[in-house]
């Protein structure tokens, strides 16, 4: 169809993206039997059944223990290279995903292991498909403090391969700021720092992530429209919000794509983008997220290239490659 091949074609950037939420059932499949891993689930039929969720909890839940799988370093790099693939296929030219190290380390998996196989993939992403990428390592909001000190210590040895930490899994109850410490030292180790903020939580967890986390990127943020003076600072300071429209409809974070308020944020001038989240869970990558936008919100052409404009300017990336990409 005319306008998916448009949408498709154009040169895209992905700001938030978790690889553990790009496993598709067919690798799932693949990897459970490769790793004798039990999986309550025996057709990519029945896998997609039980993907409905009403929550984010309900999501979690499933995308932890999908995460099951994901045993030896080739695992990992089996996963992010698929994603890789993907992004080939959809014009997406540059990627920061994230990886979420407690799921892997509580099960007994090396820090190393896991990241090793995500940067071999990266690395080769750059030389084979010419896709940049910087790579944001997750701390789980709902483990401890003391656990994130204890992941961050792990990251030590491989900081040439981390550009950013984040935040995410359950937001409710787990307020950003549980985790200044951690984020402080973090940036004294010379990492960036994102969170996700105002997804099912409320604005005032923006408020934190800015003021407390100093993040340089709010992943979500769909709450701030509720907050005026936030909005007001989100606009004058072009903060980029990583907005992914699939994920808020499949979580019930909006009831429906025609309620979604990311093209009313950026026409008030927010530095708004759009990111498949968890593509594999959700129902689309890069293009169907456009797509959607296009089908139930009337997006323009020049819409779309200013979302794409706010996604390179958001990015990690040096300003002369930036430059390259505009
Ligand atoms: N929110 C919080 N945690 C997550 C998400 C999300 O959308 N996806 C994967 N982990
Ligand atoms: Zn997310």
């Amino acid at each position: 169809e005319i306008n998916f091949d448009w949408l498709n074609a154009l040169p895209k950037v992905e700001l938030h993206l978790h690889l553990e939420g790009s496993l598709e059932p067919e690798l799932m499949f693949t990897l459970a039997k490769r790793n004798n891993v039990k999986i309550p689930f025996t057709s990519v039929e029945q896998i997609k059944e039980a993907y409905q969720f009403n929550n984010l909890q309900d999501f979690l839940d499933i995308y932890y223990q999908g995460a099951d799988v994901l045993v030896v370093e080739q695992d990992f790099y089996d996963l992010t290279w698929a994603y890789l693939l993907k992004c080939q296929q959809q014009n997406v030219l540059h990627v920061e995903p994230f990886f979420d190290p407690q799921t892997h380390t509580a099960r007994g998996i090396d820090f190393s292991t896991i990241i090793d196989g995500i940067n071999r993939a990266l690395v080769d992403g750059r030389e084979k498909l010419g896709i940049s990428s910087e790579l944001i390592l997750c701390f789980l909001r709902h483990l401890s403090e003391d656990d994130a000190f204890i992941t961050l210590q792990q990251a030590i040895p491989h900081l040439d391969k981390i550009k950013a930490v984040g935040l995410d899994s359950s937001e409710k109850g787990h307020p950003p700021e549980k985790f200044s410490r951690v984020f402080a030292k973090a940036r004294e180790l010379g990492l960036l720092t994102v969170a996700h903020a105002g997804e099912e939580g409320p604005a005032e967890y923006i408020w934190t992530a800015l003021n407390d986390l100093k993040v340089s990127r709010v992943d979500h943020g769909v709450s701030a429209i509720f907050d005026k003076a936030l909005m007001e600072y989100l606009i004058a300071a072009q903060m980029p919000l990583t907005i992914c429209p699939l994920s808020n409809t499949k979580l019930k974070v909006f009831a429906d794509m025609s309620e979604h308020t990311i093209l009313q944020m950026l026409e008030l001038g927010v530095c708004v983008t759009v990111n498949s989240d968890d593509p594999a869970y959700f129902g689309g990558y890069m293009t169907e997220n456009f797509v959607v936008l296009r089908d139930s919100l009337a997006m323009t052409k020049a819409q779309a290239k200013r979302l794409v404009s706010n996604s390179i300017k958001g990015s990690f990336t040096s300003l002369e490659y930036k430059n390259t990409m505009q």
